[in-house]
């Protein structure tokens, strides 16, 4: 009897870039910025997520962020972060840049994940910037906060406010990723907030092949040389054979 082989371990020598967005997540049930029964479509940024908006309101700007942190950390990777997070084996690097502040991408298995926006899970002083675990933070003061810090100053989430930087080493690693990656795959994001958008165009202008995996179509559909409009969850496991098809040409 002959056993056939199932010829996906082949290789790719490709670098694939992942750049992903709120909507991977929303097949784990998390909510999306923009779009129908999105987070902004309830708020407005400037209201929450912004330094000016916390000043003037810590404990809305706290409690806001305390319960999408119990929301996430309840929520499990879904499809689409394994079948990314299943690409590492199967090509010469895979590295995902994400806006999401969930872990998620960790969660299932990325090792290479370049978090633009930051990271839920950490919160840190507004005043000397030392960092403690989100949920020990959260439990400083129950129901409440945000919890003072032993310095005097306020813990604050460890994420990206409109009108900040990004975090500067880790934005310009995914610069250099961007401009060497053969294939981009953009996922779930609506491709509107920069700098971190401009890392797709970037690429593109480098020569990458560009795929995107949107519901909606997105400033970024024009420039996509291929465009699958389904749920992440759906799209990306069909998408693995096409990748390594592109690959190995
Ligand atoms: P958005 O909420 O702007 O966009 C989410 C995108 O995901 C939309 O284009 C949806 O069409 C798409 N989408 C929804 N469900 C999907 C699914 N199941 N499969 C595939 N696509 C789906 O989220 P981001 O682009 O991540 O920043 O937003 C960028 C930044 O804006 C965030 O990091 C956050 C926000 O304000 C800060 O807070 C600094």
């Amino acid at each position: 009897m002959h056993r056939s082989h199932h010829n996906e371990s082949t290789e790719s020598g490709s670098h694939l870039l992942v750049f992903a967005g709120a909507g991977v997540s929303a097949e784990s049930g998390l909510g999306t910025f923009r779009g129908p029964g999105g987070l902004w479509e309830e708020f407005r940024p400037e209201e929450l997520a912004t330094p000016e908006a916390f000043a003037r309101d810590p404990g809305r700007v706290w409690r806001w962020y305390a319960e999408r942190f119990s929301r996430m950390r309840e929520a499990l990777p879904n499809a689409a972060h394994l079948e990314i997070a299943r690409w590492q084996g199967l090509f010469a690097s895979v590295v995902v840049v994400t806006q999401n502040i969930d872990r998620l991408h960790q969660r299932a298995g990325s090792r290479d994940v370049l978090e633009l926006h930051g990271d839920l899970w950490t919160a840190r002083c507004n005043r000397c910037r030392r960092e403690i675990d989100m949920p020990s933070a959260i439990d400083l003061v129950p129901g409440g906060g945000p919890p003072k810090c032993a310095c005097g100053g306020l813990l604050r989430p460890g994420v990206v406010w409109f009108g900040e930087s990004l975090p500067e080493l880790v934005f310009a690693r995914a610069v250099a990723e961007a401009r060497r990656a053969e294939i981009l795959v953009a996922v779930g994001t609506s491709a509107t907030v920069y700098p971190a958008a401009g890392l797709i165009e970037l690429a593109a202008a480098n020569g990458a092949q560009v795929i995107e995996v949107n519901r909606e179509p997105t400033p970024l559909s024009r420039l996509a040389h291929r465009v699958l409009r389904e749920p992440a969850g759906e799209a990306l496991p069909r998408l693995t054979a096409e990748l390594l098809a592109y690959g190995a040409e």
